[in-house]
């Protein structure tokens, strides 16, 4: 396994659109594993997308677990997903590896479904809601070429430099 160089803004490749993947086979799956390791050598990464590393494929890795009292369905590998229902709206803030000095505020659904594949291709449907929620969509934001930068409330008073990514 590998940690991958995670691309971060201005990078423009981060803008690209991703594609489905179509094909499960060890290839993918040591890509995935890879991914994951960039995921945990990141500093409090509660999820990445395979563009932040360069692959333009719609492939997630989202997990949450580590939150104290959130619900949340532990360690998902989402491929391929998509958001077929949302509910409500909150403020919450966010941050990414690929914007390392800045964290914003986003509005976000506060519930969603979610149909996608696993890693061997099974499909999952899931509910969601929370923190867990917030972090899907700006997951899977990322394989549409978003960044939560795009998204902040207001860039003059939402935006917020970090000294210390923590
Ligand atoms: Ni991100």
């Amino acid at each position: 396994m590998a940690v991958l160089d995670i691309l971060t803004l201005p990078d423009e490749r981060l803008r690209q659109v991703s594609e489905p993947v179509q094909v499960f086979d060890g290839e993918l799956q040591r890509f995935i594993d890879d991914l994951e390791e960039t995921r945990r050598a990141g500093p409090a990464a509660v999820g990445i997308a395979a563009p932040q590393v360069g692959r333009f494929q719609r492939i997630v890795i989202l997990d949450v677990s580590k939150k104290k009292n959130i619900p949340n369905h532990g360690h998902l590998v989402l491929v391929n997903p998509e958001i077929t229902h949302w509910e409500g709206f909150e403020i919450g803030r966010e941050g990414c590896l690929s914007v390392p000095d800045y964290t914003g505020n986003v509005v976000r659904a506060t519930r969603l479904r979610l149909q996608s594949r696993d890693r061997e291709g099974a499909t999952l449907d899931l509910e969601m809601e929370g923190f867990e929620a917030r972090a899907a969509q700006h997951e899977l934001d990322h394989l549409d070429g978003l960044l939560f930068v795009d998204r902040v409330v207001s860039r003059r008073t939402d935006l917020f430099r970090r000294k210390v990514y923590q």
